[in-house]
């Protein structure tokens, strides 16, 4: 049984690329904001070059991304614009109360998530950040990690580093984190007896079902997919991924997808950060 699903799905995987997967990066075609979408991959790793997700996606998909006011995604970066100056908890503060204004103060926050915290002595994804900040800083309740506020919060925080190069640390005490990435990454796991390698890495240009696999990059989350008609956070699509091979898959904020976040983003060093993208 197991074998014959799987066989399904590889077969589907139908070799056959396309015309216009990997647009340059000079010149036209171009997500708004960025100036990168492929990039020179690092001597002895996994790829060839590193890519984003954008050029997998079709013309139409790819002008919704190409300009601000077409791009969906931009719904909840103005809400999270919003609640990031409204006074919520018990301390009577907003975000905007300690960190002022986001452009200057968020600026190339979003593009190192995850970043160590050496009180806690572990790493923390951007929502968790935001929870800290909510509960230890102002009193108020901890948003859920697929909320409309997290959501829009993490869309609008990211998007002050859009352009800027994904620049996770992945060295030091974050050693071990990435090296479990990466271990969860080769992993097969599922019915389908797969690893995210599976398709991401030894298929990626090639046709599965109706879409054509990307290196699965996390550098446009959260992002707009039109199959949700919502922004939806890395770890949903994560989530998604493992679904689609008959996996259990991790909850969002575990210590499995915080690696796994972790380590894809060292694996996408050299692209920019896209939030919110639009993908299908
Ligand atoms: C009472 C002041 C205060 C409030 C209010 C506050 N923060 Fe913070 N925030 C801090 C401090 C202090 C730090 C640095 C934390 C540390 O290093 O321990 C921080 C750190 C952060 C960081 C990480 C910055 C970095 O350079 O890595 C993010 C992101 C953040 N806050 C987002 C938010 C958001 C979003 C809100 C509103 C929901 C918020 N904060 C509300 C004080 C505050
Ligand atoms: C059976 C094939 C398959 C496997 C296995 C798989 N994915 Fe995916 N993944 C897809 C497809 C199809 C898409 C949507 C098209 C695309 O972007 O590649 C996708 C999209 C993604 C994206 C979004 C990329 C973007 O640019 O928006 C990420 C991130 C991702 N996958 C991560 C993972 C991770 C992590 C694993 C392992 C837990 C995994 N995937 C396993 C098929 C797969």
């Amino acid at each position: 049984m197991r074998g014959l699903i799987k066989a399904a799905v590889v077969f589907a995987l139908a070799a056959g690329g396309f015309a216009n997967f990997g647009p340059v990066n000079a010149g036209e075609d171009l997500p708004a904001g960025v100036t990168v979408v492929k990039a020179p991959a690092a001597k002895g790793g996994p790829l060839a070059e590193i890519l984003s997700g954008w050029g997998s996606r079709s013309k139409s998909t790819q002008q919704l991304q190409q300009d601000d006011f077409e791009n969906p995604g931009y719904l909840w970066v103005d809400k999270g614009e919003t609640l990031w100056n409204t006074v919520d908890g018990k301390a009577g503060k907003s975000c905007a109360t300690c960190h002022d204004d986001a452009s200057v103060s968020m600026k190339g926050v979003g593009a190192a998530m995850p970043k160590w915290d050496a009180k806690l002595g572990r790493p923390m994804t951007l929502e968790q950040r935001v929870n800290a900040c909510r509960t230890d800083n102002m009193e108020a309740k901890e948003w859920k990690w697929e909320s409309d506020q997290m959501l829009s919060m993490t869309a609008y925080v990211k998007n002050q580093s859009r352009g800027m190069p994904v620049n996770v640390q992945a060295d030091g005490p974050m050693e071990p984190w990435v090296k479990r990435g990466k271990e969860l990454y080769y992993t097969r796991v599922g019915q389908l007896n797969m690893s995210c390698a599976n398709c991401h890495e030894a298929n990626y240009g090639k046709f599965i079902r109706a879409d054509y696999l990307s290196q699965g990059q996390s550098n446009g989350f959260p992002t707009y997919r039109l199959k949700w008609q919502k922004v939806g956070s890395l770890h949903r699509r994560f989530k998604g991924c493992m679904k689609n091979i008959r996996a259990k898959p991790y909850k969002r904020g575990s210590d499995e997808f915080v690696a796994m976040e972790i380590y894809l983003a060292q694996r996408g060093k050299g692209l920019q950060v896209e939030s919110p993208a639009v993908r299908n």
